[in-house]
Order: structure tokens, then sequence, then C-alpha cells
């Protein structure tokens, strides 16, 4: 076990980094289409007018519907990213969108100084959908694991009675919750954390997937807490041995530990199952969810666990203007609920199988790993002279569909949970061919 603060460059997961290639325009370039503006402009201007904190894949987008994203020239891709699992539901769903546009007529904020009609109805159905006793809104990920992680703070110093200010939380190799300084605090990835500093005290990194690294980290009495994704997807989609989070779930009982399971990548359909812990129905002691929450239309968060812990927050001490607002609420219920009446947990698991069937059949000079569960896969590339991750992916949008390499050799495929049979199959022909043609 180790502690950014302690040792910080050990364990380090090297990965090339999304600030290195970003190329700085001086002029911005004033070509266009006839309909508007060309790619060329598109990325000169926000290579100008922007932060370069991104490399993105050189393609520029202008509208989206199911699986479908069309680019400013009218080209047509599959979407195999689908915002980072934001997007099951598909882009722009009819009902969520409806829900938005309904609900932002009437009333959108109102912050939590006042009651509104529709936050106890989203809580409601929220907590009775997860079986939790209560609910936090806040807005984008990160934020919900920061909350978690306050949370896992104030329980240990009001419940379990660890002294004050000595809790401990416990993270994994590989982790990535977001880019705000406690996220950053716990990555074991340079490119996270590197020229960030001073990090975060109180937190700790364990190898994933290690029982007994884990095990051996909750003899100290001051854990209070292990924040872990049930499959790692920003690590390259690390699928944990099975019986993995079954004992994470035993040892952080016997300790009298919170297990955290951030499922905002991994929830909501994505891996086939509602939660992903559902694959070995674990119930972790507090749930992030995020992303899909709010089918890529508004940042929603949330945190969802029982009282004994939730309600070692008080008034004042924890929140957000934005968060649990009236046109969120709204956001998310129509969210989930377009999840269960589209049956996209059915429909992510079979479509799941059938894309990494196929996907194995593929050469494995190139590929030369495929992995995942449901609709959140990976292939690894074989790095050559000729070949690499981000090569794939260019021709890969060449050939009409859209995926991002991570760490160098992975590429992701995770298309909208919506996708049905005939268009997998065609996204299957689709790597299949770029993929021979290397
Ligand atoms: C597992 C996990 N947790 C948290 C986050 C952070 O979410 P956000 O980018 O909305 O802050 C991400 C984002 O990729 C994630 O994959």
């Amino acid at each position: 076990m180790f502690s950014k603060l302690a040792h910080p460059q050990s364990l380090a997961v090297l990965r090339r980094g999304v600030h290195a290639s970003v190329t700085s325009a001086t002029s911005v370039a004033t070509k266009k289409t006839i309909q508007g503006c060309s790619p060329e402009y598109i990325y000169e201007r926000e290579a100008k007018y922007g932060a370069h904190n991104y490399h993105p894949l050189p393609v520029a987008l202008e509208k989206g519907k199911g699986v479908y994203v069309w680019d400013v020239e009218g080209k047509r891709y599959f979407d195999f990213l689908s915002a980072y699992s934001a997007v099951n539901q598909g882009h722009c769903h009819p009902k969520i969108v409806a829900a938005l546009k309904s609900q932002s007529e009437k009333l959108t904020l109102t912050s939590r100084a006042f009651y509104n009609d529709v936050l106890g109805e989203y809580e409601e159905y929220i907590t009775k959908m997860f079986k939790y006793n209560k609910v936090l809104p806040m807005n984008t990920g990160v934020e919900a694991g920061e909350t978690a992680c306050k949370l896992a703070r104030k329980w240990a110093y009001t419940v379990k009675g660890i002294p004050k200010y000595n809790a401990k939380i416990l993270f994994a190799v590989g982790n990535f919750w977001g880019r705000t300084l406690s996220a950053i605090s716990s990555s074991t990835d340079p490119s996270s954390y590197d020229g960030f500093g001073p990090f975060m005290p109180g937190f700790e990194v364990i190898p994933y997937n290690d029982l007994p690294a884990l095990e051996r980290a909750l003899q100290d009495p001051n854990v209070a807490a292990f924040m872990v994704e049930p499959i790692q997807g920003e690590a390259g989609v690390i699928v944990p041995d099975k019986g993995y989070l079954t004992g994470v779930r035993e040892l952080c009982t016997k300790h009298n530990v919170l297990f955290i399971a951030d499922e905002i990548q991994t929830g909501l359909a994505r891996t086939g199952k509602m939660l992903a812990v559902d694959h070995e129905n674990v119930r972790p002691d507090l749930i992030l969810l995020g992303k899909a929450l709010s089918g890529g239309v508004y940042p929603v968060s949330a945190v969802l666990c029982d009282d004994e812990i939730m309600l070692s927050i008080k008034p004042g001490e924890h929140g957000s203007t934005y968060g649990g607002n009236p046109l969120a609420c709204r956001v998310a219920m129509a969210s989930l609920e377009v999840i269960e009446e589209e049956e996209l947990v059915k429909n992510a698991e079979t479509m799941g199988n059938l894309l990494r069937n196929e996907l194995m059949k593929t050469p494995s000079d190139v590929v030369t790993n495929v992995r995942g569960k449901g609709l959140l896969n990976a292939i690894v590339i074989r790095e050559t002279k000729d070949y690499d991750a981000w090569k794939v992916c260019l021709r890969l949008r060449d050939n009409g569909l859209l995926a991002k390499p991570t760490h160098g050799d992975i590429i992701r495929l995770a298309p909208p949970l919506v996708i049905k049979e005939d268009e997998i199959r065609e996204c299957i022909e689709i790597i299949h061919k770029t993929i021979l043609s290397f």
C-alpha cells in the first residue's frame, strides 16, 4: 500500500499523455463549407481559443441520433464511445429531450434554499429503484466521488469512531474518478497527477483485483472506505477476476469499512446488468452514478447509501447550487425510465456477447486481446512501426465508426446500448475490415 505523498512515482502507470500532441494554431482558418464551418476551421478555432487539455480525434460533429453521429460535412458514423458511456440511451433520445424541454419551460433551478416539486419525486424514484434509503444529488461524476469521500470521512468520525482527521480512504491502482485535486490525488497515472501537487492526504492506493492486498490494508483501523470501480473503464476496461467484488464486500464488512462502488461508467446497464456489482449480487455501502443518469443531455450525478452513512452529513455541510435542480431530476427520471422500458440491460448483454465473440476472430497479430462485459469492451492493438491504436482509430473513422484509444494501445468499444443486431453486425464488419487493412 502506498500514498502519493510518501512515494510520488511508485506504481506509476505509464500512459501516452493527452496533452502531448496538440498542435497550436497561429491563425484560425476561415474556410467554410456551404452548410457551415469546415472541419479544419473547427479544429483550428478550438486550438486557438480553447485550452489544450484534450487531444480529440479529428472529426467535427454536429448532429446525433440514437447510435449515429454526423459530421459537419454530413458523413454518418457509428458512435462507439457514447461520450464515455454517458449516452447509453442513444443520442438525443426523444423521451429524455422531451422531459428536458417541458421542465425547462416550467422551472429549472431554485437552488436548495427552497423546496421544489420534482426533487422528492426523483429521490423516491431512484432510491426505490436501487434499494437504498437515500440519495444525494450532484452534477458531474467527480462531484459524486468527492461527496462519497466526504461522507466516508464524516461517517468514520461520527459513527465508526476513527480519531478526528485520521481517516484513510483506499483506492485501486489504475483508478479514474475525474480531474479535481482530490481525484488526481488518488491517481496512479502521471498524466493525471504530475505537476499538480501537493496532494490530498489520507488517500492510499492498493493493487486492483488483489484481495490479499486489500486484506493487508484493512488491518489499519483508521481505514474508513475502499472506493473502487467494478470494472476499470479509463484504465482500459480492466475486468477483475470472478469473486473479486464478493471478496471486497466480505472484507469491508469484516473490517467495518465502507465499500464505495464507482459505477459512473459501469452502471446503468452498460455492462449487461443495471449495476456492474449485480454480476456478483453484492450490495456496496455507497453507489456512485453519473454520466448515463441523464442520457448525455445534462450533467447529473448521484450518491446512494443508507441512513447510517447519509445522515452523518448535516444541513449546511455539503451541497451544490445545481445539485437536485428540477430540470436535472426530470431528465434523470426519464433517463432511468428509458433504460427499463427499452430493456437496455438485456440488449447490452446480448449485443456485447455478439460483439466479443466476433471480435475474437480478428487476426491476433494486430489485436492481441478482446475483453469486457456487456457493451463495455476493449481491444488491445499490438504496436508496430506500421500501426498503433491511434492509426486504427483514424481508419475506423474513415470507415464510419468512431472510437478513441486509451493508454496508447487500447481501443474502447462502447456503443449506445440501443444498438440493434444488424447495426452491431455492420460495426463488426467495419472493425474487421479496418484491422485487416493493416
Ligand atoms: C469511473 C468514473 N468515475 C468518475 C468519472 C468522472 O466523471 P465526470 O467526468 O462526469 O466528472 C469518470 C469519468 O470518466 C469515470 O469513468
